[in-house]
């Protein structure tokens, strides 16, 4: 039964590790944060309030919310010296290689809270990564479109400042539209935290060494930059462009079933899930508002996306792999219509993925148990042989 915990003391777990932070039932399509379902956090919270659950374990009251959300409002800036990084890229950089570098550059900047044996420190540092990921995320797609940065404002919520850095310019201010603002958010919320990814497996395992906060977490945005993983959702939205039109769907769906064709549908399957990714339901249903708000409901790519939703949802094949839509099939489209370029999706997953890195980060260093990660190998190679001179080979 979903959300019932047994615990066979006789079960051994190859668990990479214990948690109480998110609870994922593959098989029945949930997803629990601190035990609080995703689609209610999605639908009647917002992700600072989120942002405290995961990090502290319990919703927050209002006093507390007020106090961490003037102190993430607070910590918006960066440095004003780092903007020198972004400069040292390549116009044409992906955004993800920008963030990958700026972020493992904060740990040259935030001395004051690298110090991961100090309980302060590593509170501070978690403070300014959720703080400063829209700015950086939001500098890095300016920088890329040969646009101005854009400065935090202190009067914006969270979603409405990472809007306004990304879409403003000196001769036009953006007027963040509060539907829109809201989709952002609720897609922030829906990539939060989800267990032990391949991107969160990759922080703790960088944070077992005893890295700096920064560091980890560089690493685990340039693990999520993958196509198949965080990277699927600009995947997903460029296969649905070159699908182009329903009548094509056919041909890709005969190519993921080919074996011998490398060619998945990007947005479909999951390692965990073997039933619909609760998050893309909430997903489609934002979809569906937003397309609708900007009066392009009858967007051509929402259209190649829900026939194929339903044809491979109608095929014997995907039903008989386990194959749904996960979080990435219906967050491009709606990132598309917000006016984002592809190669922005996957910064936005790693801004919003932040907390879960963080919150995972700090669950791991508090336990005193903590030993180095070292996985061992089953070594298939040649058995031990004597050095050959180069002349007798
Ligand atoms: C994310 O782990 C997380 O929690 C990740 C994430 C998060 O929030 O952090 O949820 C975010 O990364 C979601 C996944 C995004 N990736 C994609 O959408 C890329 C497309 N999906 C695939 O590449 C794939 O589904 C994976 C990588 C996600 C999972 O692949 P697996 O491990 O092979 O999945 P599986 O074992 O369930 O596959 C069962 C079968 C396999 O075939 P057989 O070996 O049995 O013959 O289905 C096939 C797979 O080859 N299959 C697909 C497919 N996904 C799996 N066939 C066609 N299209 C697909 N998308």
């Amino acid at each position: 039964q979903a959300g019932v915990f047994t615990y066979d003391p006789g079960f051994t777990s190859t668990a990479a590790c214990d948690s109480t932070i998110t609870y994922i039932d593959g098989e029945a399509g949930v997803l629990l944060h601190r035990g609080y379902p995703i689609d209610q956090l999605a639908k009647d919270s917002h992700y600072l309030e989120v942002c405290y659950l995961l990090l502290y374990g319990e919703l927050p009251s209002a006093a507390q919310l007020e106090e961490f959300e003037t102190l993430v409002t607070r910590h918006t800036m960066i440095h004003e010296q780092m903007h020198n990084f972004f400069r040292g890229f390549r116009r044409d950089a992906h955004p993800m290689a920008t963030m990958v570098g700026v972020v493992g550059a904060m740990s040259a900047f935030y001395h004051d809270s690298t110090d991961i044996n100090d309980e302060h420190q590593r509170e501070v540092a978690s403070i300014r990564l959720i703080a400063k990921m829209p700015t950086i995320a939001a500098m890095a797609y300016k920088y890329s479109i040969g646009q101005p940065f854009v400065y935090p404002r202190n009067d914006l919520d969270y979603a409405s400042n990472f809007l306004r850095m990304c879409f403003s310019v000196p001769a036009e201010e953006y007027e963040v539209n509060p539907i829109l603002a809201r989709a952002m958010d609720r897609i922030f919320t829906l990539h939060a935290d989800h267990e032990q990814n391949a991107s969160t497996s990759t922080v703790r395992l960088a944070s077992s060494s005893g890295a700096n906060p920064f560091a980890c977490i560089a690493a685990g945005i340039a693990c999520l930059w993958g196509p198949a993983h965080g990277g699927a959702n600009q995947a997903c939205l460029e296969m649905l462009r070159e699908i182009g039109t329903p009548d094509r769907i056919p041909e890709f769906i005969a190519r993921a079933k080919d074996k011998n064709d490398p060619f998945r549908l990007m947005g479909f399957g999951h390692r965990v899930y073997k039933n619909f990714d609760p998050r893309a339901k909430v997903m489609k249903e934002s979809a569906d508002e937003v397309l609708e708000l900007l009066g392009i409901e009858n967007n051509p790519t929402l259209q190649v996306a829900k026939e194929l939703e339903r044809v491979a949802l109608e095929d014997p094949y995907f039903a008989e792999k386990k194959l749904y839509p996960n979080v990435d099939f219906y967050s491009g489209i709606i990132l598309d219509a917000m006016g984002f370029p592809t190669s922005m999706f996957t910064p936005i997953f790693a801004l919003a993925r932040t907390v879960g890195w963080v919150s995972q980060w700090k669950e791991q260093l508090a336990d005193p148990q903590l030993k180095i990660g070292r996985p061992r190998q089953l070594y298939l190679g040649a058995t031990q042989r004597d050095y050959v001179d180069i002349e007798n080979r």
